[in-house]
């Protein structure tokens, strides 16, 4: 039976992923989900699943070499998929420092724990191990908005702390790929949305403030482009890299699903409108009026658009879900989870929000 090592499991994609993954292979895999349990981390998430025998949560930090170290020496890992991240621009503005911490120092303790546990005296490798490090389109920078599209060859250019990070780890996985023939592979991402994500990211702020009747904070003049993607259908692409990917390679994993900002506000409003009961008291609260424009994020990147012709053409992946679809699944999910919202919410939420916002 195949071993999973995942990384930063409690958080939106690891949690959706380690759902897909269940569901795809049942009892076929154990799954080790190692999670320090930041403020993103929510054990929640994987209540459903936390019973299962091939299933164990171990709270570390993947900054902390020697007990990273001790996971591999214990368990024979065969795969690591490592979401572990420090994920928000906005904070990586306010705070680069965590990101170098975790997204750069953190990954390096992954690759070097991984290779001590899998190399071989003749710098051959155990058969069948594999790593895969989850990255984002945001590594390479800003396209115009008349054109162009990010691919696997596309130079890097970050501009936040936070895309500088995760471009550092990609260097240093490619550098682990080049100099010691480390079995990996990076993917690098579009915008996710779905269950589970935190509500400082885009979609989920906006649906839980328009529920409540709050003001829906528009960066700059709301036009910079994002390529959105349905969580579910990024777990299913991790897993097909992993298992018919060539090994040293990238895959750009995308939908060709790129809508304004305000675009996706306005999707949202439509859509909590004809999703919501004529009874129902919120209905009244969702309106247009809400929409406010606020200062611009520092540095904000105008437009991400992916190209993922190759994963296509060497894997077979292509999103399955529609932005219509998909904003209906998630809006779903939401209403019968008003709990989680409520939770995540409360104490720090609060702090971060009006922090973050306050004098836009
Ligand atoms: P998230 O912030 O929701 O979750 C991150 C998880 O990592 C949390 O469970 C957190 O507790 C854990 N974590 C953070 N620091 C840790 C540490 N030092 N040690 C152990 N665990 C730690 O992030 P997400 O949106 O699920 O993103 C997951 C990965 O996917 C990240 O690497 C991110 O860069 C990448 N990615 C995200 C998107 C997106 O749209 N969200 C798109 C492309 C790529
Ligand atoms: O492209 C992949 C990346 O997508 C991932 O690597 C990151 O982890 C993930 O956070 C996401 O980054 P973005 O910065 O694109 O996502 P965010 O949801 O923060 O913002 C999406 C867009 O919406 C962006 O143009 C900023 C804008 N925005 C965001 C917030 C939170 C607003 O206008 N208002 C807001 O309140």
């Amino acid at each position: 039976m195949r071993t999973y090592l995942v990384t930063g499991g409690a958080g939106f994609i690891g949690s959706n992923y380690i759902h897909y993954m269940f569901q795809k292979y049942g009892d076929g895999i154990r799954i080790i989900n190692v999670d320090k349990l930041t403020y993103a981390g929510n054990l929640e998430n994987l209540k459903d699943i936390e019973d299962r025998e091939n299933y164990t949560f171990i709270r570390a930090d993947i900054c902390d070499s020697e007990k990273i170290m001790k996971i591999f020496e214990e368990n024979d890992i065969d795969r690591v998929v490592h979401f572990a991240a420090e994920s928000h621009v906005d904070r990586s503005i306010r705070n680069p420092e965590v990101f170098v911490k975790t997204n750069v120092l953190g990954t390096l303790v992954m690759l070097n724990a991984a290779r001590a546990a899998w190399e071989q005296p003749d710098g051959s490798y155990l058969p069948d191990k594999k790593f895969l490090h989850v990255s984002t389109d945001e590594v390479y920078g800003s396209l115009e908005e008349d054109g162009g599209y990010f691919y696997e060859t596309t130079p890097y250019a970050p501009h936040s702390p936070y895309s500088a990070s995760k471009a550092s780890s990609d260097m240093l996985v490619k550098a682990y790929m080049d100099t010691y023939r480390f079995p990996a592979n990076i993917t690098n991402c579009s915008n996710n949305y779905g269950p589970y994500q935190f509500p400082e990211k885009l979609i989920p702020l906006i649906i839980n403030n328009a529920l409540q009747g709050k003001k829906l904070p528009v960066y700059g003049d709301g036009k910079n482009v994002r390529d959105w993607l349905y969580v579910m259908d990024h777990a299913k692409g991790i897993d097909m890299v992993q298992e018919k990917g060539r090994l040293f390679e990238t895959y750009n994993i995308g939908g060709h699903n790129e809508r304004q900002n305000i675009q996706i506000i306005h999707i949202i409003l439509d859509t909590l409108r004809e999703m919501l009961s004529p009874e129902d008291p919120r209905r009244e609260l969702v309106t247009e009026d809400l929409i406010t424009y606020v200062e611009d994020r520092k540095g904000h990147d105008r437009r991400y658009a992916i190209a993922p012709d190759k994963i296509r053409a060497e894997v077979g992946w292509y999103p399955e879900t529609s932005f219509e679809e998909g904003i209906r699944l998630t809006i779903q999910w939401f209403f019968e989870h008003e709990d989680w919202m409520r939770n995540v919410t409360s104490g720090d939420y609060q702090k971060y929000y009006e922090e973050m916002y306050r004098g836009k």
